[in-house]
């Protein structure tokens, strides 16, 4: 690798409110060698996931701002990534991975940072990797069958709905036998949730008094309310609990890219009156519980009765894109990226028509 040149994205000033290129510096450098310890990835896709804006804007909660990714250092991500050089014992060259790396074409890593990196086993498609079986896919399924504990018949409500962690946690929602309610930005994103993911109402929030269309979709009140985005809706959500009702707190999008916090839920006291419950969950604390979630996702994914909907952007170039979609809106599903060349027929918004990219190698 030596003397081969490295692309990277550098953060170049924090966010504060917007999300875009302008957050970023591009920079060339020459491929760095693994020391003892470490190893060298090529970096083979990325997933964007909105915590990114939360962690460059102000840090992990009870962290020094700027702890994960200083201004002036290249940007984190999770990636899956294929292993070129190593001197670490646990890791080999032609390892397919997942893990921590950043945008840049190559990483070197000691297997640490924000999720341990782990091998991929053979035969998982690493577009999938990443989204329903990354860590977007984790959160959708011990958040659905762990946190909410739902019990069939019950009512289930679910903002970002057609998001990544929302598109698969809705549809898992269904599958066990829930009425299920989307919340999502846009006709599209509403049109996909009725018609590909088999949910039993959709509200654009954008466009829809989200207050007034629960009471009318949710006449005897909510069992369930999967939240990603935070703010209003969570209060909506919660003035309609019904006894023993739950609350998953997966994330809360609307909230990241604010230098200040907003005050929280003004009326969580309702949690009191129907003996609820508000839980949240991270992730990757339920990586080393993979291979549960995969037992039950992987059968549900091959034989299509669990969609895996995804975004694709091509090469490293498009990646503060991806970023930026995540709140634009653009995205449908899970956003991506991946390093390689575009397909033949150019950009693929259109995520259901990407097949699953080459097989993981041991
Ligand atoms: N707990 C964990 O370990 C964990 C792990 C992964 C993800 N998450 C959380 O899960 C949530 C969804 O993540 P994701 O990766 O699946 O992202 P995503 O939902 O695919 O993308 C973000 C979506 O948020 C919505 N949005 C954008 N700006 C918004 C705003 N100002 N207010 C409300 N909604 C806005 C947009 O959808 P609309 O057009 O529908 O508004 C956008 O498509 C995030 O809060 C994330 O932090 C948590």
């Amino acid at each position: 690798m030596a003397g081969r040149v490295n692309r990277r994205w550098l953060i170049a000033k924090r966010f504060d409110g917007q999300v875009s290129e302008a957050n970023f510096r591009w920079v060339e450098t020459l491929v760095p060698s693994p020391d003892e310890g470490q190893f060298l990835v090529r970096n083979r896709w990325f997933s964007f996931d909105p915590t990114q804006v939360y962690m460059l804007g102000r840090g992990y909660p009870g962290e020094p701002e700027g702890a994960e990714n200083p201004v002036g250092d290249v940007m984190g991500t999770i990636a899956v990534s294929e292993v070129v050089e190593s001197r670490h014992p646990d890791f080999a060259p032609g390892d397919v991975v997942h893990g921590h790396t950043a945008w840049e074409d190559y990483t070197v890593t000691d297997g640490k940072g924000f999720t341990p990196t782990y091998r991929l086993p053979e035969g998982v498609p690493l577009n999938w990797a990443l989204g329903a079986l990354g860590l977007t896919g984790l959160v959708a399924y011990f958040g659905v069958h762990e946190v909410a504990r739902p019990k069939p018949g019950e009512t289930f409500v679910i903002s970002g709905a057609a998001g990544g962690v929302g598109s698969i946690a809705s549809q898992l929602a269904k599958i066990a036998g829930l009425r299920v309610i989307g919340i999502a930005g846009t006709p599209a994103k509403c049109d996909w949730l009725l018609r590909e993911a088999g949910i039993d109402a959709a509200v654009n929030y954008r466009t829809e008094d989200v207050g007034k269309r629960l009471s009318e979709l949710c006449p005897d009140g909510i069992d369930v309310f999967f939240d990603n985005d935070g703010g209003p809706t969570l209060d909506r959500a919660l003035d309609r609990l019904r006894p023993g009702g739950r609350v998953v707190l997966s994330g809360a999008t609307s909230r990241y890219p604010a230098r200040e916090q907003p005050p929280g839920p003004a009326n969580y006291l309702a949690l009191v009156m129907v003996n609820g419950r508000m839980e949240g969950l991270l992730g990757r604390d339920f990586v080393p519980r993979r291979s549960e979630a995969w037992d039950a996702l992987l059968p549900l994914l091959r034989s299509g009765r669990l969609k895996s909907k995804e975004d694709v952007l091509y090469g490293l170039r498009e990646a503060p894109q991806g970023l930026a979609r995540l709140y634009s809106g653009e995205n449908v599903g899970k956003q991506l990226l991946q390093m390689d060349d575009p397909p033949a027929t150019g950009r693929a918004a259109s995520p259901s028509a990407i097949r699953p990219e080459g097989l993981a190698r041991r």
